[in-house]
C-alpha cells in the first residue's frame, strides 16, 4: 500500500479498501482517537517516512516489535508498506 503526504495511515487505508480491524476491532474501535489499540499494524517497508510514535503507542506498543504501529496515530510521509493484522 502507497499513501500519499502528510496522511494519516488509518484515514488512508479506509479511503483505499484496506480493511485494518479484526472482527473485534470492527464492532469496536474508537474511530481513531488513540484509545482502543485495534487500529495496529505492521510497517514491512518506509519506516522512516511516519511520524514518531505518539506517547499512547508507546504505552500501547510496549510489548510488540518496533515497526508496530497504531494506524490512526500515524501520518505518512512517503511510500509505505503495511502489513494488516499482525498476530
Ligand atoms: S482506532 Fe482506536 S487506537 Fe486507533
Amino acid at each position: 500500500m502507497v499513501a500519499a503526504d502528510g496522511a494519516n495511515l488509518r484515514e488512508k487505508a479506509i479511503q483505499n479498501g484496506v480493511d485494518i480491524y479484526t472482527f473485534g476491532g470492527k464492532l469496536m474501535n474508537c474511530g481513531g482517537y488513540g484509545q482502543c489499540g485495534t487500529c495496529i499494524v505492521a510497517i514491512v517497508e518506509g519506516l522512516e517516512n511516519l511520524s514518531a510514535k505518539t506517547d499512547f503507542e508507546q504505552r500501547c506498543l510496549k510489548k510488540k516489535p518496533e515497526n508496530y504501529r497504531l494506524a490512526c496515530q500515524t501520518m505518512v510521509n512517503g511510500p509505505i508498506s503495511v502489513q494488516t493484522k499482525p498476530k
